[in-house]
């Protein structure tokens, strides 16, 4: 979920319906926003996206005050509709609340408050909350601060919640444990939002509250933070912010999506610059050299991530024992930590997460630290969650990411990935010099092959309108492609719904080939290097069952040519590196196919950017 909330002198409104929209990327199942205008809390809520709010919002007389708060949400207690959407009010119809997260003991809660004879309109775990401070509040006599603080204290779970009074209508209060919550400070106004993107063009000035802290934002006063748990005062620490507008707008593109495909030179590019120094044969993050004891004494490194940068992370298992020769183990961030894992003090754990707020990663991150592992984070995101929890850490540099389906933070990553085991191979001298200063300038000239490899986009769209209506996809690729294939497959599904799988080559005929017939697309990543004999063998088993061949190749190809249906041509690079071109194409195909669908490529449906629950 997203929050937003402003306390100033300008409309809150358009304020909060534009800091909606530019967090729309973290759930859109329904939207609200409260305003206070001097004499009354006005809400407007609906089922749906922040456009269909406005739309409502339009109709009703609800846009003026100078507080304001809003809320755009991925549901998880209560389905998507206008009751169980935020903002929630209290029972007496004084208190607002907004939350991203989820308050595990709300059940007990909500019983013991429903004896005390507190209605509930919803189903939410949030209107639990705010009845509870409420309750509170009335009990004690208190501010609601202290209201807010107490009842946190009575609750489980995760949240970042802003709070309002209509009682003391100068202040908000917010706070937050597990979902990130920034304050944006202006020059007699703040701004509260869950990333500084609503308020960037107000303010480069922002606090990004720490886990367990909460703040009381009041107006023409300095503010307040201090811990939930004792109460103790916190010297905020004001960051200067480094986001720019045109970061987050579309800069003339369709879709946020096809924006961030084609920034991918240039954010690879972003990623090394000052990092790889090909000629002189340098590679050097200050994450590493500080602990490079730490990588070079690895036992085993493990790597916890979810969605696509846990394919980032198998392609990075590839590349690591290739290069440095370390045994590494890919772990779904969700998996690793219920399963009671074997960590020792010898481990290092890499934690990969674009948005660097997966509640999932977060959690996984903690258990390695209990455990004594080094944990090194490979985040997008800076000043996140993931960024702050970890020991040290390589930023990827591919600016805001939008759009749900991951793109180019997926090729940063693995040009980090790449540059760590570059780095280490060097040290252990696992890799040839010869080998090593070849892999250093092929990685400095990738940004000017993925330029060249977005020149299939006339022909990922031509096939795209044959494969438009088809059921199913599946996706093969070998060695450091068969995780190419994975999120070849994962792209495609996020944003077409078409059903897609992606799988090993050589695995296919273990299972999949059985779904083989005239219908059935088969996307296969063949590149000169790497297994092409494999590969086209594997071709020529598809083709003897009659299914239809979409070939990713090498220019100038000749072979696979002969056997495919379609073909993509890709330029040439090393098998290691190759990751970062094969991925182009397919998502260009996933993409156009999404657009012919007529779906909402950068908000597809049921899905969020930043799943900050588990
Ligand atoms: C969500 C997003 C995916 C993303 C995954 C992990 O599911 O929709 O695009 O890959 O979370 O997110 P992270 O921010 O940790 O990389």
């Amino acid at each position: 979920c997203g929050i937003v909330g402003y306390i100033g002198y300008r409309e809150a409104y358009p304020i909060v319906i534009k800091g909606l929209k530019r967090l729309e990327y973290r759930g859109y199942d329904s939207a609200g926003v409260m305003l206070y205008d001097g004499n009354d809390l006005k809400l407007c809520k609906t089922k749906g996206k922040v456009s269909d709010l406005e739309e409502k919002a339009s109709k009703e007389t609800t846009t003026n005050g100078t507080i304001g708060m809003g809320h755009t949400r991925w549901a998880t207690h209560g389905v998507p509709n206008d009751v169980n959407s935020h903002p929630h009010v209290s029972n007496s119809g004084d208190l607002a609340i907004i939350h991203n997260g989820i308050i595990e003991n709300y059940a007990p809660l909500k019983e013991e408050l429903i004896k005390r004879g507190y209605v509930f309109h919803s189903d939410t775990d949030t209107e639990v909350l705010v009845n509870l401070i409420e309750e509170i509040q009335k009990k004690e006599n208190l501010r609601l601060g202290k209201a807010v603080q107490v009842a946190l204290n009575q609750v489980f779970g995760a949240y970042a919640i802003a709070v309002f009074d209509k009682k003391n209508p100068d202040e908000i209060v917010v706070a937050r444990l597990g979902s990130p919550l920034a304050i944006g400070i202006g020059e007699g106004e703040y701004f509260i939002a869950s990333d500084a993107s609503p308020f960037i063009e107000y303010t480069s000035n922002a606090v990004y509250l720490e886990d367990g802290e909460m703040a009381n934002i009041r107006l023409h006063k300095p503010m307040k933070v201090r811990k939930i748990k004792d109460d103790s005062l916190v010297d905020p620490y004001i960051q200067e912010l480094q986001m720019n507008l045109e970061q987050i707008e579309k800069g003339g593109y369709d879709h946020f999506m096809l924006k961030e495909i084609y920034e991918q030179p240039n954010v690879i590019r972003d990623t090394y610059r000052g990092r790889l120094h090909a000629n002189e044969g340098i590679i050097q993050m200050s994450g590493v050299e500080d602990n490079l004891e730490k990588f070079l004494n690895a036992e085993r490194i493990i790597i916890v991530a979810c969605g696509t940068s846990w394919h980032a992370g198998l392609v990075a298992e590839y590349i690591f024992e290739e290069f440095a020769r370390i045994p590494v183990e890919v772990e779904y961030a969700s998996e690793f930590r219920y399963r009671n894992p074997i960590i020792g003090t010898r481990d290092v754990v890499i934690a990969i997460s674009q948005s660097g707020e997966t509640a999932d990663t977060m959690a996984a991150i903690k258990l390695a630290k209990e455990k004594g592992a080094f944990v090194y984070g490979v985040c997008n995101v800076v000043g996140s969650s993931i960024s702050r929890e970890t020991h040290a850490g390589t930023h990827t540099h591919a600016g805001p990411e939008i759009g749900v389906a991951s793109t180019k933070a997926f090729t940063t990553q693995i040009t980090v990935l790449t540059m760590i085991a570059l780095r280490l191979a060097k040290a252990k001298g696992t890799l040839s010099n010869t080998d090593y200063h070849r892999y250093l300038q092929e990685l400095e000239i990738i940004p000017e092959k993925v330029k060249e490899a977005l020149e299939t986009n006339d022909r990922a769209k031509e096939i795209a309108s044959v494969f438009k209506d088809s059921h199913n996809c599946l996706y093969l690729g070998r060695g450091y492609n068969f995780p190419v294939a994975l999120e070849g497959a994962l792209k495609l599904k996020e944003i077409s719904y078409i059903h897609a799988e992606g799988y090993p080559a050589a695995e296919m005929k273990h299972g999949p080939i059985a779904l083989i017939d005239a219908q059935m697309p088969v996307v296969i990543i063949a590149p000169k290097q790497g297994h092409y004999d494999k590969i086209v063998s594997n071709i020529q088993e598809i083709k003897s069952r009659s299914g239809i061949i979409i070939a990713v190749v090498t220019k100038g190809d000749t072979q696979v040519r002969e056997l495919a249906d379609y073909i993509i041509e890709i330029p040439e690079t090393s098998d290691a590196l190759s990751p970062l071109i094969t991925t182009i194409p397919l998502q260009l195909l996933s993409y156009h196919i999404a657009v012919m669908r007529g779906c909402n490529v950068d908000q597809p449906r049921n899905l969020a950017k930043s799943v900050t629950v588990e």
